[in-house]
């Protein structure tokens, strides 16, 4: 059990900070980087990967290598291509989710989507090439190659059919399902629900987790642990993101909010309601704090961070 320390919520808050404005320079360096990349290209990525958005995912990379002793706390360069790499395959997942053909979007970050700017072509290029970055970055920078090759197994198995694609998968064809009766029975909604938003959200941040570990040397008790964590906070963050879409107004959130149930999409509000949806989330934040404290000192800001994510505002 860890010893109880006190802990300012500034401390998580310059993390924060910090992991975001190396993050955003470790991007902003390699993408111009790629020489032969057509200008107009290079500017729809751009635009997306440095747009204005937490960086929670890359943070969670920098956190967890720290939590599980990487680097005495401080030198996570070894995680940085990992934290870099999960950004982009985020990015890449939001262009394609804002598409037309798939949420309809035209407001994200608080600016207009990728394809309003730069039309549908360019925006699912776009994606595409931020996918493919992804991997590319982590097998041209990162210097221990099987450490490597473990980092791209996490962020493809993620990623892919039974991560986050998939998870879009579910969640794009739930509507049309319910509505033609081929939908869950009542009893196996719920269940449903929890393996869309484990895919389709979760994926990505459990990866995020695992990759942070995995690059700090972690023990395969710390993984394990580690790994109920990011399960744990992966499902929160997109429980929270539904209620938002609820609650919270489109100028907070710097995206369109109340679709979710004009696209008649599985969410917890509309399938338990608000109060219910919160004691999930409760739920949820109680095992990362436990985690948190199992984990000890150096993960006491996972316990924190799990706190702030389930009461964001945007
Ligand atoms: C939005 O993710 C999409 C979901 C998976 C809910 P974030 O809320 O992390 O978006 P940004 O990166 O901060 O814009
Ligand atoms: C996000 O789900 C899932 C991915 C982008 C992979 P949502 O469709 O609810 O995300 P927002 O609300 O548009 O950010
Ligand atoms: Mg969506
Ligand atoms: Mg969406
Ligand atoms: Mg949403």
């Amino acid at each position: 059990m860890s010893l109880p320390r006190p802990i300012s919520g500034n401390e998580l808050k310059s993390f924060l900070k910090n992991a975001a404005e190396r993050v955003d320079l470790y991007l902003k360096e390699y993408v111009q980087s790629l020489k032969e990349s057509p200008a107009k290209l290079s500017e729809a990525v751009v635009y997306s990967l440095l747009g204005p958005g937490k960086r929670i995912r890359p943070a969670l990379v920098l956190l967890c290598h720290d939590a599980v002793g990487g680097g005495g706390g401080t030198d996570a360069g070894v995680a940085m291509p990992a934290a870099a790499a999960i950004e982009m395959i985020h990015c890449f997942s939001l262009i394609h989710d804002d598409l037309p053909a798939m949420d309809d979007d035209d407001l994200r970050r608080g600016r207009p989507t990728n394809h309003k700017v730069y039309g549908e072509a360019l925006a699912i290029l776009a994606g595409d090439a931020l996918n493919t970055m992804a991997f590319e970055l982590i097998a041209k920078e990162m210097k221990d190659p099987v450490l490597a090759v473990a980092i791209l197994k996490e962020l493809a198995f993620a990623t892919g059919p039974e991560g986050m694609i998939g998870g879009q998968v579910l969640d794009t064809c739930h509507p049309e399902e319910a509505k033609s009766n081929a939908g869950p029975p009542p009893a196996a909604a719920l269940p449903k629900l929890q393996q869309i938003h484990r895919m389709k959200t979760g994926a990505l941040i459990r990866c995020a987790c695992r990759m942070g570990a995995l690059c700090g040397g972690a023990s395969a008790q710390s993984l394990t642990a580690i790994d109920t964590y990011g399960r744990a906070i992966g499902l929160a963050f997109q429980i929270v993101d539904d209620i938002l879409d609820v609650t919270a107004t489109a100028e907070q959130m710097g995206k369109a909010t109340g679709k979710d149930a004009d696209k008649g999409k599985l969410t917890y509000p509309s399938l338990v309601g608000l109060e219910k949806s919160r004691e999930f989330l409760g739920e949820q934040v109680k095992i990362a704090d436990r985690v948190s404290a199992e984990l000890g000192v150096k993960a006491a800001l996972l316990g924190e961070l799990a706190h702030e994510l389930a009461s964001r505002t945007h």
